[in-house]
């Protein structure tokens, strides 16, 4: 039987490009415990941004797979070695994607505003000195800024321009990164939020979150763009699925 994910052994590497890592298999545990759901999803274009050494996209080619052919696959990176080590490990699992060596989404704004119904980003988190976010090369890969955020605070907006109206967002955080206020600022665009895996070591957790746009948040329109028609509930919501996670219970205060 055909292996759902990539195999470490057929994933290429290069000494400038992300190597798979915990991170990496978080993502896709993630994705892989939400395929049911994608399949039933119906998703015509999943992108990743950041695309590494591959291990990601190839893993979300191979899940969905021939249960839903037809599914455009795209992958970008601002490490022009990562889209040459991604290509080869599509190759060597024997599955495509179109591959772009762009920030972010730079350049494909208009072509694909609102028709991206999967986007799987796992993003340079480390807290880092300002100065080293975007450097050519390996630091790009970690380099995160003021608490880590540099870069998810810029992915944030384009995933909301390019998501499709059914677009799901699979994001990876750390604690640091403060993930209750990423939610936060999703749900001021009208997302949910969902934390699909979890993984704790005694310094940090890591989460996969998926966020969804929800009806019920994008009804009523305020001086500051949008406005909640049930805000209690959705602060509860979110409340409970992060309250479960002891860094809530350990004095982190910049919570929800
Ligand atoms: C933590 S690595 C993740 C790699 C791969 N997705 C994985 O999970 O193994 C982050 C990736 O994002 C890329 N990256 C960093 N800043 C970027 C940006 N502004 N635009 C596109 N890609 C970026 C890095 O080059 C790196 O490949």
């Amino acid at each position: 039987m055909p292996s759902k994910i990539a195999q470490i052994r057929l994933v290429s590497s290069h000494p400038e490009v992300y190597e798979p890592c915990d991170d990496s298999f978080a993502l896709v545990d993630a994705l892989l415990a939400d395929r049911i759901n994608m399949l039933e999803h119906h998703p015509s274009l999943c992108m990743e941004i950041g695309c590494g050494s591959g291990y990601v996209i190839t893993s979300l080619a191979l899940m969905l797979g021939k249960d839903a052919p037809g599914i455009h696959y795209m992958a970008s990176d601002i490490n022009p070695h990562a889209l040459s080590v991604t290509r080869e490990t599509l190759e060597a699992h024997g599955v495509h994607a179109e591959l772009i060596n762009t920030d972010i989404a730079s350049g494909l704004d208009k072509r694909l505003a609102g028709s991206v119904d999967v986007m799987v980003v796992n993003p340079p988190y480390v807290p880092t000195p300002e100065d080293e976010v975007g450097r050519q090369g390996i630091a790009s890969a970690w380099a995160g800024g003021e608490n880590g955020r540099s870069v998810i605070d810029r992915i944030l907006p384009i995933a909301d321009h390019l998501l499709s109206q059914k677009g799901w967002l699979y994001l990876v955080t750390l604690t640091t990164n403060n993930p209750a206020e990423v939610c936060r600022q999703m749900r001021d665009k009208g997302y949910a939020a969902r934390i699909v895996v979890q993984r704790s070591t005694e310094e940090e957790s890591l989460h996969v979150i998926k966020f969804w746009r929800d009806r019920d948040i994008q009804v009523d329109v305020n001086d500051k763009g949008m406005i909640n028609k049930n805000p209690m509930r959705l602060m509860e919501s979110l409340v409970s699925q992060f309250s479960q996670l002891s860094f809530w219970r350990s004095g982190n205060s910049n919570i929800c």
